[in-house]
């Protein structure tokens, strides 16, 4: 592997990203997914690099694959979580965030239910940082490894494929970050979810929002759910779930209106039965452990990048 040629010092958001940093970072994923074929899955790139996992939300995708990224390539890797931090005793985020940078690490990955906590350390760090979802904004390397997914399954194609998201599209960082990076890829969008979880101004989005499943899934060429964020509601956003599910769970009669063979993405941790039928989140067509699988070799890359990166680009 070539020193990258990299101006980013951070990873903040997909829309920061254009077209040929997207591609850049896909084709490095997938030589890393090489590595991850191996007997002995390790690299010794980032050998002497230290890596710290802020998790300040919970997590068991994007914290394992990062951790497991990082010892791959030979970082050490330390995890601080909210509930063992100086947090709890009311130790500010820009004071952790200096406390950490003391110890000298070459990145912090870190998530937070603040939308835009990752550009506040950014701005104030020199260590790269990488965001793992803040808030309601963005998780680009979620959106990364859905375009490494869908990628793989269309044989390097994007431009001109259209990708439906369905759901709780208003409290969805997923949703923002792949609707900026596949239409970064020339993929069309399509949205579809209840009239009240679409954000204000949805219609600004380069999109397009149905208001009927079977329309909006209808020669789809892939279809992503996402998951319902009860956490982040409001009350009265929603009727009742059973309502929710009978209006919007993907089911195997949605997905037979879609193209032939368009594959079923949803970031995880799903709800069966409610976003997707249980049946159809273990289908053929069900993508969804693959994205894990993606999600490691898309995080070493990421690591990589910003680790090796020529400040000089
Ligand atoms: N998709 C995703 O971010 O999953 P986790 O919350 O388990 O990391």
């Amino acid at each position: 592997m070539t020193t990258p040629n990299w101006r980013h010092k951070d990873l903040l958001d997909t829309k920061d990203l254009s077209p040929s940093e997207i591609l850049y970072l896909l084709d490095t994923a997938a030589q890393f997914e090489e590595v991850n074929t191996r007997p002995v899955k390790k690299v010794p790139t980032l050998r002497g690099k230290g890596v710290i996992l802020f998790f300040a939300e919970p997590s068991t995708r994007t914290k394992t694959s990062f951790d497991i990224a990082g010892k791959r390539l030979s970082a050490d890797t330390f995890s601080l979580a909210k509930s063992g931090s100086s947090l709890t005793k009311g130790e500010s985020l820009k004071d952790t965030a200096l406390t950490l940078e003391a110890m000298a690490p070459d990145i912090i990955v870190i998530r937070h239910s603040s939308s835009g906590a990752a550009a506040f350390l950014a701005d104030r760090l020199a260590c790269s940082i990488v965001n793992a979802g803040d808030g309601w904004h963005a998780h680009p390397t979620q959106a990364l490894l859905d375009a490494y997914t869908l990628r793989k399954h269309w044989q390097g194609e994007m431009r001109g494929k259209t990708v439906v998201i369905i759901g709780d599209i208003m409290h969805s960082r997923v949703a923002r970050s792949n609707m900026h990076l596949l239409t970064q890829l020339g993929a069309k969008v399509r949205l579809f979810g209840p009239r009240t979880l679409l954000p204000k101004g949805v219609h600004n989005w380069p999109v397009t929002v149905y208001d009927d499943m079977n329309k909006a899934v209808k020669d789809a060429d892939a279809v992503m759910c996402l998951r319902l964020q009860l956490e982040r509601q409001q009350a009265g956003l929603l009727p009742d779930l059973s309502e929710y599910a009978a209006r919007f769970c993907l089911q195997q009669k949605h997905l037979d209106l879609a193209a032939p063979g368009a594959p079923v993405l949803h970031p995880g941790p799903i709800n069966r039965g409610l976003e997707i039928s249980s049946d159809l989140a273990d289908a053929p067509e069900s993508r969804i452990l693959d994205q894990v699988a993606a999600g490691v070799a898309v995080r070493m890359a990421v690591l990589f990048t910003l680790g090796m990166r020529n400040e000089a680009a």
